[in-house]
């Protein structure tokens, strides 16, 4: 198989950028997508040249990290994958295939298809865990859960923080990311005492940090390797009135 990929080249973050071209060839159905960039950059170091940046880790749809738009979608032509999890078998032999990072002002380029996307990190400090003492493990079965109740906490949960959502969002919103992570806690008995800074604390830096306002296209929730929904910042903006008459 071969195909062409057509990569976006950038040294880093004042760099201007460019698209760049690379035959590949010798490139077979059942690669992952990333193995063939793998592929790509070997020839490259054999030829002295430097290599394409990106990003993964766990290569199996967990970590998030993989995050880039190919052929103008997130992740990819597939709904609900993460670009990991994409095989080279989803193109077609001399396919031209484009490669971009991410992008959304909140999600600075550092080089090539690589971004710092430390603002989603910085939104989960400010509140996306529990700081009440527990002490030692308790009983699993100590805080009784209805069954759907804690199904709808493990669906938020489910949320990789790969940064779909805000590259797709045309107003780069980082509302389904900040809903997913503030529902997960709000939902459980666990999370309740402090449900209301919870969300306060995590949208004013979802705001500070600079990503765009929510108007509700659901895009993100396509594009989303999750398949959050956006039911979720309903939700969240529901919590956010109630959190502000409560004066907490
Ligand atoms: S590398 Fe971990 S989700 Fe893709």
């Amino acid at each position: 198989m071969q195909v062409t990929f057509k990569i976006w080249r950038q040294n880093g973050p004042k760099d201007k950028g460019k698209f760049e071209s690379y035959p590949v060839d010798d490139l077979t159905d059942d690669m992952s997508f990333l193995e063939a960039l793998d592929h790509l950059n070997e020839r490259l170091v054999v030829a002295g040249k430097q290599v394409i940046a990106f990003e993964y880790d766990c290569r199996e749809g967990i970590c998030g990290q993989c995050g880039i738009f190919i052929n103008g979608r997130a992740h990819g032509p597939h709904d609900h994958m993460t670009t990991c999890q994409l095989h080279m078998r989803s193109f077609k032999d001399g396919d031209t295939i484009v490669v971009e990072p991410w992008r959304a002002a909140s999600f600075p380029i550092i080089k090539d298809l690589v971004v710092d996307r430390s603002a989603f990190d910085r939104i989960i400090e400010k509140g996306a865990y529990i700081s009440s003492q527990t002490g030692t493990a308790p009983e699993a079965n100590a805080i009784l859960i209805p069954k759907s109740v804690a199904d709808k906490a493990m669906d938020a949960a489910a949320c990789i923080g790969c940064g779909a959502c805000v590259a797709t969002c045309k107003n780069s919103s980082a509302a389904l990311f900040t809903a997913a992570k503030i529902n997960h806690l709000n939902r459980l008995p666990q999370g309740k005492a402090e449900q209301h800074t919870r969300v306060k604390e995590m949208t004013w830096q979802m705001n500070l940090e600079g990503f765009g306002s929510c108007t509700f296209t659901g895009a993100c929730e396509v594009e989303c390797p999750e398949g959050i929904s956006i039911s979720n910042i309903a939700e969240l903006n529901a919590r956010l009135l109630k959190s502000k008459i409560s004066g907490s």
